[in-house]
C-alpha cells in the first residue's frame, strides 16, 4: 500500500496545475497517468487561453460570450467564478516562469476564436499553447521534492466506502496492483474523444473518467454534449490533426470545391459561429461527398504564426502554397462529466473532479472555444485550495476487489465502438434510434451492469475497451434523456 496525501489520476492542464498549487503548501502528490506525463489533450491545444487581459474587454463580456455559446444551460456562478479569476490567475502563471505571445512592445497578442465577441484568446509558440503551458507546468512542478510522476499506470477503480473514497487502485507498468491510500483523490484524466472515429483528442483519451467514476458511485452530469471540431485535417476520410478555430480567427475561410464560402448564410457570425453551427454545417457537406477546405490566403504569415498547423499538412503532404486546407470535424471536447463545484467537490467525500473528467457546468450545451485550458488552470487550483483547506487523514482500508467476470472474448473492437457512437451519438441524432445503441452496449457488460470487474482477467487494453462500452452506454443514455435539440446534442426527430 502506497500512502499519500493526495492522489492525482491524470497530467494535463487541470492535474498539473493542482499539483503545482498543493506542492507550495508542502502537501505530499502522487500523480499516476495512463501513459507517459506529456500524453495528454492539454498538449495537444493549439488555440490557446481565454481571458480578459486586452484592454478594451472585461470578464462581464467573457461570461456574456460563454453562456451564450453555452446556450445558456450553464451554471451561471461556475462561469462567473471561472472568468472573474481568469485574469488574476494567468497574471501568476506568468509570474511563475509562463510566457504568452507578446508583439514588440511587449504587449500580450490576443486571438480571435468562434463565439468570441472581440480578440481574448492569449496563446504560446503561435498554434503551440498546450505543448508550451505543459512544459511550463511540468518544470514547475519537478522543482518540487513534494510531487511524485509515475507514467504507464492507469487507474483500475477508485476505493470508496459509506460514501468516502480512500484513494484507488492501478496497474503499474510492471503489471502489478498497486494500492493507494489517499486523503484525497483527484480525477484528472479527461475526455471521451477516443469514442469517435476522427477525433483531436490523444490516444489515451479513451472515457476512462466517467467509466470509473460511475463504478463508484459518483454523479455524473450533461454527457449527452460532445463537442465536435469543425476543422481535423482530413484526408480521403481520415483525420490527421487538428487545425485550430484560431485559423479561421485570422480570417481563414471554409470553402468548397467551387471555392464557395459555405457559411454565409447559415450563421451571422460566418466561419465564426458557435461551433457546433460551423461543426453541423461542414459535416452536411461532407455527408453529401463534397470536398470542403480552409482557404487560408486571407493569412500572410501562414507558417510562421501557425507553425504546429503547418507541421500537420506538410507531414501528411499538403502543399500549403496552394492556401487550401481539406477538412472535415472530428470529437473534440466532452461538456458532460463527473457533477463537481468549481472547488472540484463531487457526491462523494475526498474524490475530486477537475479539468474535463469534471462537468461544473461552465460550458453548457456547448464550450466556448479556448475556455478549456482556462477551466483546468482555475479550478484545479480552486480544487488545491480547497484540499489545502479541509485536509482529509490517510486510512489505510484494503479494498475488496471484485470478482466480477466480463466475457471481454466478445468485447467488439474499438472500431466498431466508434461507428457506432458517431453514427447514434454523433453530431446529428435521432432520437428515435438511440435505444438500439443503448441495447447494443448493454449486450456487453456483466449482469450485474456498469460494475467494476475482476481486472486480474483483463489486460490494459481489455479494461479500456470495458471503459469505452461504460462510457459509450452512459453516453447514449444521457442522449435518450434529453428531449430538446440544443447546443452539440442535435436531433433531426
Ligand atoms: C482550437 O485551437 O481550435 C481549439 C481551441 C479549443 O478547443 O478551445
Amino acid at each position: 500500500m502506497i500512502k499519500t496525501d493526495v492522489l492525482i489520476i491524470g497530467s494535463g492542464i487541470a492535474a498539473l496545475s493542482a499539483a503545482a498549487e498543493l506542492a507550495k503548501y508542502k502537501t505530499g502528490v502522487t500523480i499516476v497517468t495512463k501513459r507517459m506525463r506529456t500524453d495528454s489533450n492539454s498538449a495537444l491545444a493549439q488555440g490557446g487561453i481565454s481571458v480578459a487581459l486586452a484592454q478594451e474587454d472585461d470578464w462581464r463580456l467573457h461570461y456574456k460570450d460563454t453562456l451564450r455559446a453555452g446556450c445558456y444551460l450553464n451554471n451561471e456562478k461556475a462561469v462567473e467564478r471561472l472568468v472573474s479569476l481568469a485574469p488574476s490567475v494567468l497574471i501568476d502563471f506568468m509570474a511563475a516562469g509562463m510566457h504568452f505571445d507578446r508583439n514588440r512592445r511587449g504587449e500580450l497578442l490576443f486571438g480571435r476564436e468562434a463565439a468570441h465577441s472581440l480578440n481574448r484568446v492569449i496563446h504560446a509558440g503561435g498554434d503551440s499553447t498546450g505543448s508550451k503551458v505543459i512544459e511550463q507546468l511540468l518544470k514547475n512542478t519537478s522543482d518540487s521534492e513534494y510531487i511524485t510522476i509515475k507514467e504507464n499506470e492507469p487507474a483500475l477503480e477508485l476505493i470508496v466506502k459509506d460514501g468516502r473514497c480512500f484513494g484507488a487502485v492501478t496497474r503499474d507498468i510492471k503489471g502489478n496492483t498497486n494500492i493507494y491510500a489517499a486523503g484525497s483523490t483527484i480525477i484528472a484524466s479527461g475526455g471521451i474523444g477516443q469514442l469517435y472515429p476522427a477525433t483531436t483528442n490523444d490516444k489515451s483519451i479513451t472515457g476512462d473518467s466517467i467509466a470509473l467514476a460511475h463504478r463508484a458511485g459518483a454523479k455524473l452530469k450533461n454527457l449527452e454534449f460532445v463537442q465536435f471540431h469543425p476543422t481535423m485535417l482530413t484526408i480521403d476520410g481520415t483525420a490527421y490533426g487538428l487545425v485550430s478555430e484560431a485559423v479561421r480567427g485570422e480570417g481563414a475561410l471554409l470553402v468548397n470545391e467551387d471555392n464557395k464560402r459555405i457559411m454565409l448564410g447559415v450563421h451571422p457570425m460566418a466561419e465564426l459561429a458557435p461551433r457546433d453551427v460551423v461543426a453541423r454545417e461542414v459535416y452536411a457537406h461532407y455527408l453529401k461527398g463534397e470536398k470542403i477546405y480552409l482557404d487560408i490566403s486571407p493569412i500572410k504569415n501562414f507558417e510562421e504564426d501557425f507553425p504546429t498547423v503547418s507541421g500537420i499538412c506538410k507531414e501528411h503532404g499538403i502543399d500549403l502554397a496552394k492556401n487550401l486546407i481539406p477538412v472535415a470535424p472530428g470529437a473534440h471536447f466532452h461538456m458532460g462529466g463527473i457533477t463537481a463545484a468549481s472547488d472540484g467537490r463531487t457526491n462523494i467525500d475526498s474524490l475530486f473532479a477537475i479539468g474535463e473528467a469534471a462537468c461544473t457546468g461552465v460550458h453548457g450545451a456547448n464550450r466556448l472555444a479556448s475556455n478549456s485550458l482556462l477551466e483546468g488552470l482555475v479550478f484545479g487550483r480552486l480544487t488545491a485550495d480547497h484540499i489545502i483547506d479541509h485536509p482529509s487523514e490517510i486510512r489505510e482500508t484494503e479494498p475488496e476487489l471484485s470478482k466480477v467476470k466480463v466475457n471481454a472474448a466478445a468485447f467488439p473492437s474499438k472500431a466498431e465502438i466508434r461507428r457506432k457512437m458517431m453514427e447514434f451519438v454523433g453530431i446529428v441524432r435521432h432520437r428515435s434510434e438511440i435505444q438500439s445503441v443503448i441495447e447494443w452496449f448493454e449486450g456487453f457488460m456483466p449482469p450485474e451492469g456498469c460494475v467494476n470487474a475482476d481486472y486480474t482477467a483483463l489486460t490494459n487494453e481489455e479494461i479500456e475497451i470495458y471503459n469505452m462500452l461504460t462510457t459509450g452506454l452512459l453516453i447514449a443514455r444521457s442522449a435518450a434523456e434529453r428531449r430538446e435539440s440544443i447546443g452539440a446534442h442535435y436531433i433531426v426527430d
